[in-house]
């Protein structure tokens, strides 16, 4: 049977050549780190080499980058960690509302620890508005979350804008560039943050590979204690493989972002396209143009998300729908709830996540079987 993976926002496959680069630090280059002796120093030159490289990529200082073990690891680093050191009199957090889990639920958190949390609401494309945030912002403000782009519907916020504010009032910064680091230009310099989050495994990078970028001078506590290691910001010996997958895969996404990216922006235009053309009452969610390269989101009026995504897991095609599932129910998702639809209508939505092997004749396949798919449901539901 045809297989279409489209769920790159989920998770992408590990490339050949990251494996590669990866499987001397699984056989004879096992060293620890932090061992004086041989073992441990071509490790450390290993994490080092690795340190620099996403440095430079993320337009930072290698003293700034900080190894976790995941893109939830780094948000959550981020987020209590920051918020952690502020003093008695700062302890408001301002999140938007369509953060991922690993930031929102970081941020709930810390409210039985006395911390206020306010979510900034977004307009219906999922955007934040800077003027509107800059509202909230109080002299007890201590910290702002908002993510560069969002992994459901796909929409990019103006963090550079927002940074602006922020630096303006003296309340720090972090983003989750999860979605967007090596799909899209992630300058700290130029985007102003003092926290930033990326994962390997969103980048054909491992699973179990993350990393915090922390402007000097940013407070911080560890949420890991031991070891001295990572400067002290996050205890543990490191995962050298992962570690080093992670800055294969950043070398092989840089190196061909731009043209990638407009690959995928063209097909994903494509695709949006056709299946508005084909399918009726088919909506587009997110952002018409400031939106992922790769991701297409839609609202099938009349169709449960759970029916479609099971009858497209039959004919081979992986997509995926922004709600968690639990206990066999679909809980409508908060990202769509945001942006104002009902409680039916977030059960309506599906993501497509284009990735690297993604062809037009894949995307053409999807169409047809959406059409057969989405009519079939439809036609159920009014027997
Ligand atoms: C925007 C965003 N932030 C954070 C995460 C968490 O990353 P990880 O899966 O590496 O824990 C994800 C993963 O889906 C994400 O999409």
């Amino acid at each position: 049977m045809r297989a279409v993976y489209l769920d790159h926002a989920a998770t992408t496959p590990l490339d050949l050549r990251v494996r590669r680069a990866m499987e001397p630090y699984l056989k004879s280059e096992f060293g620890n780190p932090s061992s004086l002796h041989r073992w441990g120093r071509r490790a450390r030159m290993a994490i080092d080499a690795a340190r620099e490289t996403l440095a430079a990529a993320l337009h930072a200082d290698p003293a700034e980058i900080c190894f976790v073990s995941s893109g939830t690891e780094s948000c959550n680093l981020a987020v209590i960690g920051c918020a952690l050191k502020a003093p008695a009199n700062r302890r408001h957090i301002l999140v938007s509302a369509v953060e991922h889990h690993c930031v929102l639920h970081a941020a709930e958190w810390l409210r039985p620890f006395g911390y206020e949390v306010e979510h900034i609401p977004v307009d219906r494309y999922g955007q934040v508005d800077p003027d509107a945030m800059r509202e909230r912002i109080r002299d007890e403000t201590w910290l702002v979350s908002v993510m560069h782009a969002n992994n459901e519907i796909g929409t990019l916020q103006p963090v550079e804008a927002i940074a602006r504010i922020c630096k303006e009032r003296g309340v720090w910064f972090h983003v989750d560039a999860v979605q967007t680091f090596g799909l899209l230009p992630v300058d700290v310099e130029a985007i102003g943050c003092d926290l930033l989050s990326v994962s390997a495994h969103k980048i054909y990078g491992p699973k179990g590979a993350g990393a915090l970028y922390v402007r000097a001078l940013t407070p911080l506590q560890p949420l890991m204690v031991g070891g001295g290691q990572e400067r002290d910001r996050r205890a543990g010996t490191e995962n050298v493989a992962g570690i080093v997958g992670f800055a294969e895969a950043v070398k092989l996404a840089e190196a061909t972002r731009e043209t990638e990216a407009q690959r995928l922006t063209q097909l994903r235009d494509r695709f949006i396209q056709t299946v508005r053309e084909t399918i009726p009452n088919a909506i587009l969610t997110g952002h018409p143009t400031e939106r992922l390269p790769g991701n297409a989101h839609f609202r099938f009026v009349g169709v449960p998300a759970d029916s479609l995504l099971i009858a497209l897991d039959r004919a081979g095609i992986g997509a995926s729908s922004g709600a968690a599932c639990s206990a066999g129910s679909l809980e409508p998702s908060h990202v769509l709830l945001a942006l104002g639809w009902d409680e039916t209508a977030a059960q309506e939505g599906v993501r497509f996540t284009l990735g690297h092997d993604t062809t037009w004749d894949d995307l053409q396949y999807v169409v047809d079987v959406l059409c057969r798919e989405v009519r079939r449901i439809r036609d159920k539901s009014t027997v």
